[in-house]
């Protein structure tokens, strides 16, 4: 008899004991975010985090009652690293939401597990088109790159560019905007004389830009990730190619606002086609821009860090919207969000989880001492033409 009550005591307890664990789950919003903190894109993962900390620190760690606990893991750049990171988040830490995913390679191994597990994964940095056809769970807020550089193609067949060499980072965002700006810039007269590609890693630009050199483009075309275009500039300023009448014109992530002020006259007059620039003139950026510097010694934000700042919005938001579920319902309330964004405006199409927001074509300036990418040029609700009829 007492032994029985004995152990319907400790059965109880036990059942108290998961049911506090469970209560205390539920009154978690577990947020995965997997960046490149370390490695050649570390620099992409490090204003990304600061901007999804600033957001929380700006707008509380509380929402739908729920506690939001931010997971920060580090893939180093590499894709096997992302999917296992991602895999462990979903079945260990029952994230609500993956987010984060510095390189297209990285979104494109972790999306089937989005899909396997029914978890929303919010791709902050990575720009290929195609990502967000990889998994019904996708929903992008950084940018493609059809959406940048087809702007890009107008502007250059609009402004006595006739001749160009495409050099372009051999991997998808890169062929991406080799495809898609070529066949913009063809379909309006303009010839693409020779199409480049240079590996992502370790890249040695000399011989390709020996190669730009001979071809006497009126303008070099060209795309490499958040963080590589210091190299690509200093290497082309080495050789004299600006002296000798060849133009930069680029998706905007070689002029990354991160990195920009560092590459010294070569940088000036680059034309670039892009969603954010620091100097965006609004006063939504500068708020931004002046509690991201105070937050980071006086550090400018770049597009990675608006895609954070941004992602973070979008998952608060639906977050209170499914009062705090996961899964479908968190996705649900994803699709369809629209606010102003340091950026501009900005829309999560309901239909393709992708963004929509200005592209702006922007020249590279010396203004109070500093490198700026100067917006001159406005193209407004800017929809992935890699998209257009879904
Ligand atoms: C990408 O891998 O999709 C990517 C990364 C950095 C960029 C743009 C695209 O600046």
């Amino acid at each position: 008899m007492h032994k029985r009550k004995l152990l319907r005591t400790v059965a109880a307890a036990a059942l108290a004991g998961s049911l506090g664990l469970a209560l205390a789950q539920d009154n978690t919003f577990k947020v995965g975010l997997i960046l490149p903190l370390t490695g050649p894109f570390a620099s992409t993962g490090k204003q990304l985090e600061a901007a999804v900390r600033l957001y929380m620190a700006q707008n509380g760690d509380t929402v739908a009652g729920k506690k939001v606990v931010l997971v920060v893991k580090d893939d180093t750049g590499q894709a096997e690293i992302t999917k296992r990171l991602a895999q462990e988040l979903v079945t260990a830490e029952k994230v609500q939401v993956l987010a984060g995913f510095g390189l297209t390679p990285l979104a494109m191994a972790t999306a089937p597990i989005a899909t396997q597990s029914k978890t929303p994964m919010v791709v902050m940095a990575a720009a290929t088109a195609s990502i967000t056809e990889a998994s019904p769970y996708v929903v992008r807020t950084s940018f493609t790159v059809p959406q940048v550089v087809t702007v890009l193609a107008d502007w250059a067949a609009k402004n006595n560019i006739h001749k160009v060499v495409t050099l372009v980072s051999d991997y998808a965002p890169g062929v991406d905007s080799e495809t898609w700006f070529g066949q913009r810039f063809v379909a309006l007269g303009g010839t693409v004389v020779e199409t480049l590609r240079v590996p992502l890693r370790s890249p040695d630009f000399a011989p390709f830009l020996q190669k730009v050199r001979d071809a006497k483009p009126d303008a070099l075309f060209t795309f490499v990730p958040a963080g590589v275009g210091t190299a690509l500039m200093k290497q082309f300023s080495e050789r004299g190619m600006d002296k000798a009448g060849i133009r930069v014109i680029a998706e905007g992530s070689v002029t990354d606002d991160d990195i920009l002020d560092n590459m010294g006259d070569v940088a000036l007059g680059v034309v670039t086609a892009h969603h954010y620039s620091a100097a965006h003139n609004s006063a939504v950026n500068k708020s931004f821009v002046e509690a991201f510097g105070k937050a980071n010694q006086g550090a400018r934000p770049n597009f990675m860090a608006v895609g954070g700042y941004d992602g973070m919005r979008v998952i608060y938001e639906a977050a209170r919207a499914s009062k705090g579920e996961g899964g479908d319902a968190l996705l649900q309330a994803m699709k369809g969000q629209s606010f102003e964004s340091p950026r501009g405006p900005m829309t999560i199409d309901p239909q393709t989880r992708d963004v929509v927001h200005n592209i702006y074509v922007r020249k590279v300036e010396r203004l109070g001492g500093q490198l700026w990418n100067t917006e001159f040029q406005t193209f407004t609700a800017v929809k992935d033409p890699a998209k257009m009829g879904k």
